[in-house]
C-alpha cells in the first residue's frame, strides 16, 4: 500500500500539461469518484489498524498534493489564456481619453474664420509689454486712470513693465513692422488687476481689429461689425452704436448686438433692454498713426476690441465668468466644434 501511494506522489508531482483538457483527464484518473487516489481510501479499510496512522497521512498528503496541482495548473492555464485573449485583434479597443476644445478657443476659431473670409490676417503680441505699447503709442495721457496701479500688473522693480490690460498693444507692434494696407486680427490673453467674480477676472481673453488704408471710414467700420453680428449671432441680427471714449480712437463708439435669445423682445440676458453690449470701437486716432510712422493725412483707419469670454457667455448661456478657469471636465466637455 505504501510502495503504491509513494508511485502515485511521483506521478502527481511529475504531471504537467497545456490544455484545460488535459488537466481535466487528469483530475477525473486521480480525483474522480473512480480516480486512483478516490479508490486508495476504499482500499484503506483492509489497511491493518497498527498501519492506519501513517497510510491515512500518507494518503492525505497524495490527496492534497494532487488538488493542488490541478488547482495551480488552472490558474497558470486561465492566465496564458488571458495573453491570448489580449492578443485578439478583432476586438474593440480600449476608449481613448481624447478631451475636447475650450469654448474660449472655440469662439476665438469661429470669429477669427469670419474675419479671415474678408481678407483679415491673424497677428500676435507678447503677453508682458511695456508702457509704450499698452499706453502711451496709444495716446494715453500721463494721468490717464487706465494707467492706475489698480487696473494694472507692473513689475515692482521696473514700472515700464506690465501685463497688457488689452490686446490694442498688438495693433502698435503690427504698425511697428506693417505697411498700410493693414488688416488684422489678434487675439490673445489681457490681465487687469480686479477681484474676480462672476463678471470679472484678473485674466481673460480679448479679440482685437485693426484695419489701415486709404479713404476708411466710420461706415465701413459699421459694415464690418454688421457683417461680424450676422455671421457670429445669426442672419437677423442688428447692431447699434452708442458714442464711447477711448484715447486711441476718435470717434469711438461701444456696439450692441440685438439680442439673439429673445430676438430683440426683451428677456433676463438682455436686461428687457433688446441689446447685448459685445465690442468698443473707433476711428484710429490720427496720434496712434503718427507715432507708428504712418500718415495720417493719407491714411485712416478703424479698430475695435471684444472680449472672448463674454461672446461665449452669450452664445452658450454661461452665467459665471470663473468656470472658464477652473479647467472642470465636466464644464468642458459641454462644447463642441461648430
Ligand atoms: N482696448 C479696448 C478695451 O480693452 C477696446 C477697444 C479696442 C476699443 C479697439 C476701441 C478700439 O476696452
Amino acid at each position: 500500500m505504501l510502495e503504491k501511494i509513494q508511485e502515485l506522489l511521483s506521478e502527481v508531482e511529475k504531471f504537467t500539461c497545456s490544455s484545460a483538457e488535459d488537466l481535466e483527464k487528469f483530475r477525473i484518473e486521480y480525483l474522480g469518484k473512480k480516480g486512483k487516489i478516490t479508490a486508495l481510501f476504499a482500499d484503506f479499510k483492509t489497511v491493518p489498524n497498527e498501519q492506519k496512522k501513517e497510510v491515512g497521512q500518507k494518503i492525505n498528503l497524495l490527496k492534497n498534493t494532487a488538488s493542488d496541482k490541478v488547482e495551480a495548473l488552472k490558474q497558470s492555464l486561465s492566465a496564458s489564456r488571458k495573453v491570448t485573449v489580449g492578443n485578439d485583434l478583432s476586438l474593440p479597443g480600449e476608449a481613448g481619453n481624447i478631451g475636447s476644445r475650450h469654448p474660449i478657443s472655440l469662439v476665438r476659431n469661429e470669429i477669427s474664420e469670419i474675419f479671415k473670409r474678408i481678407g483679415f490676417t491673424i497677428s500676435e503680441g507678447p503677453e508682458i509689454e511695456d508702457d509704450w505699447h499698452v499706453f502711451s503709442a496709444l495716446n494715453f495721457p500721463e494721468e490717464h486712470p487706465a494707467r492706475d496701479m489698480q487696473d494694472t500688473f507692473f513689475i515692482e522693480k521696473n514700472p515700464d513693465v506690465l501685463l497688457r490690460t488689452h490686446t490694442s498693444s498688438v495693433q502698435v507692434r503690427v504698425m511697428d513692422y506693417a505697411k498700410p494696407p493693414i488688416r488684422t486680427l489678434s487675439p490673445g490673453r489681457v490681465f487687469r488687476n480686479e477681484a474676480i467674480s462672476a463678471r470679472a477676472h484678473c485674466i481673460f481673453h480679448q479679440i482685437e481689429g485693426l484695419y489701415i488704408d486709404k479713404d476708411v471710414s466710420f461706415a465701413d467700420l459699421k459694415q464690418t461689425l454688421l457683417y461680424f453680428a450676422k455671421e457670429f449671432f445669426g442672419e437677423k441680427s442688428e447692431i447699434r452704436l452708442r458714442p464711447s471714449y477711448f484715447p486711441f480712437t476718435e470717434p469711438s463708439a461701444e456696439v450692441d448686438v440685438s439680442c439673439s435669445l429673445c430676438s430683440g423682445k426683451g428677456c433676463n440676458v438682455c436686461k428687457y433692454t433688446g441689446w447685448l453690449e459685445i465690442l468698443g470701437c473707433g476711428m484710429v486716432d490720427p496720434n496712434v498713426l503718427e507715432s507708428s510712422g504712418i500718415d495720417s493725412k493719407t491714411y485712416s483707419g478703424f479698430a475695435f476690441g471684444m472680449g472672448i469670454e463674454r461672446i461665449a457667455m452669450l452664445k452658450y448661456g454661461i452665467k459665471d465668468l470663473r468656470l472658464f478657469f477652473e479647467n472642470d471636465k465636466r464644464f468642458l466637455e459641454q462644447f463642441s466644434e461648430m
